[in-house]
């Protein structure tokens, strides 16, 4: 076996930012668009919507300008289904992809490589009314037919592609995709053929994408949970490995073998939530391996076995709103919940209960080793109020620490042997929080908007702009 260890980034290793459509473009119903099921939930007082989001839709050239001036070597990004098809399916909306060619021609303009999420949380509205969305077969035909349009339109210029945003995050909160069912069996059931049902038509996405664009790349893009035992009793160390399970290895090995991992899969047949599998599914997905692994990273989980009650009791909150819940909605009561961590600094805050680059270093690691795919990461990054100075700066020294940290665990993972081919900051420009608007912020540049007030959105590179700007211009030799 030829083992190449790498002491240092690749000289072409991908420096990145991140943005997903929902979260940044506004114009929501603009130009033939539909809504999305990321436009529908009424967010809650004070928290504003996807209406104008940081107006990317029209002031795009902008934003490319300053990703040019960071020096970004890639932009992560997503297309909005229903800007393409309004209604999910049938007719397709030329003005919403006339919208891509021209985001996607002004980076290439830019000299940076567009990296397309096709699906980031915001499924077509019109596809759940139809037929209650992920729950149906027919959203499979669906998603690839809308992945086809893409492959055709952008494939001769667009060569790295991610196909659904965290399929593991997104299932664990009821309603997320327009469904739910208020009996927490029912939803489990739900949520398991939601699972399927997306990692089948991930698949036969991927297999058109290999006639369709021959010279491309296309990966998974799923949130990874590295877990630790609470302490060394076998059964906590058993309750990680539950979770790793059911929240990691189910959805990647899945997406990447074809096969459901034993574990999680005797536990959906014990709790009767075994979804319905086709014949030919497994084959199919089996046939079509991915080219790489992306995923997104912001903390780790600490885990004990729960000897409570089995009956599944975190459904009581509204969206994803995490102040609601009642317990972690990674939980599974009876099988482990989820605790503090002791060893790892408290962050005082609910937005990232934990900071855990070493985890980030574990992560690549293990998922080099189980797979040997090469890796790349889409989103890390911190959350923050950040305050826009009276002399204009934003000096957000806890976001320089926390991607400085993460990015000295990739190198460390890199010098193990891992092959992490780029590295993407969530986010490139404040955005809407999924949960908290523009209350809580990621980016490396402030947009002047608040939740209550649009202002002039004017864009402001933060300190963490310039200090990225630094790390990528050394290609990280001075972190
Ligand atoms: C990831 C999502 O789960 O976390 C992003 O892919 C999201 O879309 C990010 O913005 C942070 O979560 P939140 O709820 O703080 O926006």
């Amino acid at each position: 076996m030829n083992y190449k260890i790498k002491k240092s980034f690749p000289k072409d290793f991908l420096w990145g930012a991140s943005t997903s459509a929902f979260q940044v473009e506004g114009g929501y119903l603009e130009d033939g668009k539909g809504l999305s099921v990321k436009d529908i939930p009424s967010p809650r007082p004070g928290i504003t919507d996807t209406k104008m989001a940081a107006d990317h839709y029209h002031r795009f050239k902008e934003d490319v300008a300053l990703m040019a001036e960071l020096g970004l070597k890639t932009y992560r990004f997503s297309i909005s289904w229903p800007r393409v098809f309004p209604k999910g399916n049938g007719e397709v909306n030329e003005k919403g992809l006339q919208f891509y060619d021209d985001l996607i021609d002004e980076l290439l303009d830019h000299n940076i490589i567009p990296l397309v999420t096709i699906l980031h949380f915001d499924l077509p509205q019109a596809l759940v009314d139809l037929y209650s969305g992920w729950l149906s077969r027919q959203s499979i035909e669906d998603y690839v037919s809308y992945a086809k349009v893409l492959f055709q339109r952008f494939g001769h210029k667009v060569k790295y592609w991610q196909t659904i945003n965290e399929q593991n995050i997104s299932l664990l909160i009821p309603g997320f995709y327009g469904v739910k069912d208020e009996d927490p069996d029912k939803w489990f059931k739900m949520k398991y053929q939601m699972h399927h049902n997306m990692c089948v038509a991930q698949s036969k996405a991927i297999l058109s994408f290999r006639e369709l664009c021959p010279e491309g790349k296309i990966g998974p893009a799923p949130a990874f949970f590295q877990a630790y035992p609470a302490s060394s009793d076998p059964q906590d160390t058993l309750a990680a490995h539950y979770l790793e399970e059911i929240h990691n290895w189910l959805l990647l090995d899945l997406n990447v073998k074809g096969e459901y991992p034993h574990l999680a899969f005797s536990y959906l047949h014990e709790k009767g939530y075994t979804p319905e599998i086709y014949e030919g599914d497994l084959e199919l997905m089996k046939k079509a391996t991915p080219d790489f692994i992306a995923f997104n990273y912001y903390g780790s989980k600490c885990v004990s076995i729960d000897r409570g009650p089995t009956r599944i009791e975190n459904l009581e909150y509204e969206g994803n709103d995490i102040r609601k819940r009642k317990s972690n909605f990674m939980d599974i009561p009876g099988l482990f919940k989820t605790v503090e961590n002791p060893y790892l600094k408290d962050t005082k805050t609910e937005w990232m209960p934990n900071v855990d680059p070493m985890g980030l270093r574990m992560a690549i690691n293990k998922l080099y080793d189980r797979y040997r795919l090469p890796l790349i990461i889409t989103e890390n990054g911190f959350a923050s109020t950040d305050i826009l100075e009276e002399d204009g700066n934003v000096k957000d020294l806890g976001r320089i620490d926390y991607v400085s940290k993460h990015l000295k665990a990739c190198h460390d993972a890199i010098n193990n042997g891992a092959e992490l081919f780029g590295y993407c900051v969530w986010s490139f420009m404040d955005l809407l929080s999924t949960s908290q608007g523009f209350g809580k912020r990621y980016g490396l540049v402030y947009i002047n908007r608040s939740d209550e007030d649009e202002k002039d959105l004017a864009r402001i590179p933060k300190k963490s702009f310039y200090w990225y700007q630094g790390v990528i211009k050394n290609n990280g030799e001075n972190l």
